[in-house]
């Protein structure tokens, strides 16, 4: 039997066990999904653990994707970000990436959006809005990075090509002439509130949420009404898992058992 597992603490309720399970099914393949809770001065032991039983493959999570950097060989896009969701450990030695900035991509592209030469806006200036901003600037997006506080939205876009920074005043003024927007934030999970004014979206925008719980969310109803092109968060969800099980076992992932699967814990 394969293992494969989720490296986070606390983990809380993952959807990854079912949408990874769903996929070895269909596949055919005899192999679990576990999840697994270190504490953070055994992260590193961990790892070498699972390398030594023979464990396939690792997502990581929340507070771990920084602290793995130093433990694993990194891909450029990973090096770059400063973060790893997926590490693959069927190698002579462990190797990180980050799905979420290619599964970002995919949800985009696998809605007809053609990021190459979009107008971008992403909202948001932590490590999800990271991820997203350097995947679409590599895929040949102009990025603007819309953040609360001002100044961190300027200090990533001085990391990030072809991208500029500003407050979440600007907002009505950038999605004028945007194709894409963005929400890298939590704001809509907690409460049913949305990071954009209503007033500022329109017809012409394809508005995606990385806010999953829940997938109806304040934004995505507002981009609606707008008469806006929506993608919600369930897709960057679905192809993160979808990237790193391709990783792992060199398959094509069974995206829709894997998309059935997740939109029905979320139901
Ligand atoms: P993550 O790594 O998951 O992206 P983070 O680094 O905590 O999380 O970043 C959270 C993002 O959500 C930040 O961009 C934050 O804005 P600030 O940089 O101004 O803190 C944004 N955010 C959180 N709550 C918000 C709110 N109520 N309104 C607007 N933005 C909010």
């Amino acid at each position: 039997m394969d293992v494969y597992g989720l490296l986070g603490n606390p983990v809380g309720h993952s959807l990854s066990p079912s949408m990874h399970e769903a996929a070895y099914r269909e596949l055919g393949m005899d192999a679990r999904y576990v999840i697994f809770e270190p504490e953070a001065e055994s992260l590193r032991a961990a790892l070498q653990g699972a390398s030594a039983l023979g464990i396939k493959g690792l997502n990581v999570t929340i507070p771990f994707k920084q602290e793995v950097l130093t433990m694993v060989e990194l891909d450029e896009l990973a090096d770059r970000i400063g973060a790893v969701n997926t590490i693959d450990l069927t190698g002579d030695r462990p190797t990180g990436h980050n799905t979420d900035a290619v599964g970002a991509r995919r949800a985009l592209t696998d809605h007809a959006v053609d990021v190459d030469g979009a107008r971008a806006v992403v909202v948001g200036a932590g490590g999800a809005a990271r991820a997203i901003a350097f995947v679409l600037a590599d895929a040949g997006a102009t990025i603007h990075i819309a953040n609360r506080t001002k100044e961190r939205a300027e200090e990533l876009a001085t990391a990030v090509p072809k991208s500029t920074g500003h407050g979440l005043g600007d907002l009505p003024e950038l999605l004028e002439n945007a194709d894409v927007l963005i929400n890298a934030t939590s704001v809509g999970m907690e409460e049913d509130e949305s990071p954009v004014p209503a007033g500022a979206l329109n017809r012409h925008l394809t508005v995606m949420d990385i806010v999953y719980r829940p997938l109806e969310t304040r934004l995505l109803r507002d981009a609606e009404e707008a008469g806006a092109a929506t993608i919600d968060g369930a897709w960057m969800l679905l192809y993160q898992g979808v990237a790193a099980l391709e990783r792992w076992t060199g398959q094509d992932a069974p995206v829709e058992a894997m998309n059935e699967t997740l939109r029905a814990e979320l139901a």
